[in-house]
């Protein structure tokens, strides 16, 4: 099984993909997640992309397709995987898809998960992210049960550099100008399902599960 979650930024993508992982065994492959463990080390790919990910700004195409398709060259991604971030314009779409037919593989599904973006400013503004795990916590809507420490392995957790008013402001606008396009070249091959993301996790999870099912 091969699937893209689509979503404006804070839609939840990186929150259902990991407890999908979990449901499904499926390789959860993040192109910010990618992109901040190369800043983090330093590498050059790191610092290719580092200032426009802390500015909000989508990277290069010749910098993020080539990471994505080695990273779904590897082993953990034979048995399946769920895209999240990638891809985020046509062009990337185009990309990926020439990749897979070329390793005899093509994507099954993509699932958009909607949220207006009044709500997305304040998911973001409220998000902190575990330095160990990766897990994603709420001050709000999901708080851990020790502030400032991850419940599944006690790390410290963090919020990130581009969640600031301003450029999460940005991100917003340029991925919602991306949007549509990238909609309408997955719903003309007829992989596009769309679920309502304004709901609990709990509950987008279920709708999800329920899709990749299908
Ligand atoms: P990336 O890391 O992908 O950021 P993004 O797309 O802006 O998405 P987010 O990670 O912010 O949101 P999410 O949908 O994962 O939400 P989350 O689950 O955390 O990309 C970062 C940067 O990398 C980009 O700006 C760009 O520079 C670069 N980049 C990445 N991919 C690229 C590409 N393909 N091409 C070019 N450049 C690229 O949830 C958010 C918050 O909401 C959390 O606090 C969470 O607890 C809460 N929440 C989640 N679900 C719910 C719910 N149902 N109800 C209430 N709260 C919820
Ligand atoms: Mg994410
Ligand atoms: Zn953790």
């Amino acid at each position: 099984m091969y699937v893209v979650l689509l979503g404006l930024p804070g839609a939840g993508k990186g929150t259902q993909a990991q407890r999908l992982k979990q449901a499904t065994g499926l390789a959860h492959i993040s192109s910010g997640d990618l992109f901040r463990e190369n800043i983090g080390k330093g590498t050059d790919l790191g610092k290719r992309a580092k200032e426009y990910v802390d500015g909000g700004l989508l990277v290069p195409d010749e910098i993020t397709i080539g990471m994505i398709l080695d990273r779904i060259a590897r082993p953990d991604c034979a048995g399946g995987f769920m895209l999240d971030g990638f891809p985020r314009n046509t062009g990337q779409a185009e990309a990926l898809d020439t990749a897979l037919t070329g390793s005899g593989r093509a994507i099954d599904r993509t699932l958009y998960i909607k949220v207006g973006k009044e709500d997305l400013v304040n998911r973001l503004a409220g998000r902190w992210t575990c330095t160990g795990c990766g897990a994603v916590y709420h001050e709000v809507n999901h708080p851990p049960k020790q502030p400032g420490v991850c419940d599944n392995c006690g790390a410290a957790l963090s919020q990130r550099e581009d969640d600031r008013a301003d450029v999460v402001r940005k991100r917003i606008e340029i991925q919602f100008e991306n949007l549509e396009p990238l909609l309408e070249y997955y719903r003309r091959q007829g992989k596009l399902s769309e679920v309502d993301g304004a709901r609990d996790a709990e509950a987008v999870t279920a709708d999800l599960l329920r899709l990749i099912a299908e």
